[in-house]
C-alpha cells in the first residue's frame, strides 16, 4: 500500500478537492483506495454520505477516520492487512504532531496551492517545512507542488509572476484547473461514477463534457503520482 498526502499550512487550498479527484482516477483503473480523514473536520465523511446518496460512491475505497495518532495506526494497520493499493491522506491545516506522522510515513506528498500571493507564500513556508521535518527523520519522499483552481484561459498578470515563482520548486506536471465538475464532487460524489451515470441520464448530456475533460486532468494527475511512485 502506498501512502500519498495532501497537506498545505493554509486552509481551503484545495487538499481535499485534489484528494477525491486522485481517488476518482485511482478507482477507473481499478485500484482499492483507502482514505485516511486526517481532518476534524470530516469533509470526507460527508463525501462518501452524499456519494452514497447519489449513487456515486465506489464500493472499491473506503474512508477511515484518522484525527488522532492511535486512530491513524489502527486505519493504517487495517487498510495495509486489507490489502488496499493506495491509501490517501487528508490532513487538517497547520503544523501538528498528527500531520508529522502522516507526512513522514507517506510514499508521495502534494502540497496544492492557488495562484495568489499569499497562497503561494503559505504554500512555500508548507514545503520548507515538509523539507526540514524530512531532513530532520533522514527521509527522502517525492514531494510536488501542486497548483490548483488555475483559469482555464488567460492568467492575470499577478497569477503569472507567482506561477514563475513556482517554477523553481518540483511541479506536478499539470495544474488542476479551476472547473465546475471539480467544485461539485463534494456533493455530487466520486467523479468518475458521476460521469458514467451521466452518460445513461439524457438530462445530464450537456454536462458529459465537463466532467469528461475533468476526469481527464485527474487521468494526467495520477499517472504523474503513479511514475514518481514507480508503480
Ligand atoms: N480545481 C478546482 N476547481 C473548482 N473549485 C475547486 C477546485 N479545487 C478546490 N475547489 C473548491 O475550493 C474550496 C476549497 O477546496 P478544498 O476544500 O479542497 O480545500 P482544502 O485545502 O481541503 O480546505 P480545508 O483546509 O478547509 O480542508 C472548495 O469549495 C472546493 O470545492
Ligand atoms: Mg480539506
Amino acid at each position: 500500500m502506498k501512502l500519498i498526502t495532501c497537506c498545505s499550512f493554509k486552509g481551503g487550498a484545495g487538499k481535499t478537492t485534489a484528494l477525491m479527484g486522485l481517488c476518482s482516477a485511482f478507482a477507473t483503473e481499478g485500484k482499492t483506495v483507502a482514505l485516511f480523514e486526517a481532518d476534524e473536520n470530516r469533509p470526507l465523511t460527508r463525501w462518501k454520505a452524499n456519494a452514497l446518496a447519489n449513487n456515486t460512491w465506489d464500493p472499491q475505497c473506503e474512508v477511515f477516520v484518522a484525527d488522532d495518532l492511535p486512530l491513524l495506526e489502527a486505519a493504517y494497520e487495517e487498510a495495509e492487512s486489507r490489502g488496499f493499493d493506495y491509501a490517501l491522506a487528508d490532513t487538517h491545516g497547520g503544523s501538528s504532531e498528527l500531520n508529522n506522522t502522516i507526512i513522514a510515513s507517506s510514499n508521495f506528498l502534494l502540497v496544492p496551492t492557488m495562484l495568489t500571493p499569499l497562497d503561494v507564500d503559505e504554500a512555500l513556508a508548507t514545503y520548507r517545512y515538509i523539507i526540514e521535518l524530512l531532513l530532520g527523520e533522514n527521509l527522502v519522499i517525492p514531494t510536488a507542488i501542486l497548483r490548483q483552481r488555475v483559469p482555464f484561459g488567460r492568467m492575470t498578470a499577478s497569477q503569472r509572476a507567482v506561477s514563475d515563482m513556482l517554477t523553481a520548486l518540483p511541479l506536478t506536471q499539470q495544474p488542476m484547473f479551476e472547473r465546475d465538475a471539480f467544485a461539485a464532487m463534494k456533493n455530487r460524489g466520486m467523479l468518475h461514477l458521476s460521469l458514467s451515470n451521466a452518460i445513461n441520464q439524457p438530462s445530464m448530456r450537456l454536462m458529459l463534457r465537463n466532467l469528461d475533460a475533468a476526469m481527464e486532468d485527474l487521468r494526467v494527475l495520477s499517472r504523474f503520482v503513479q511514475e514518481a511512485l514507480g508503480d
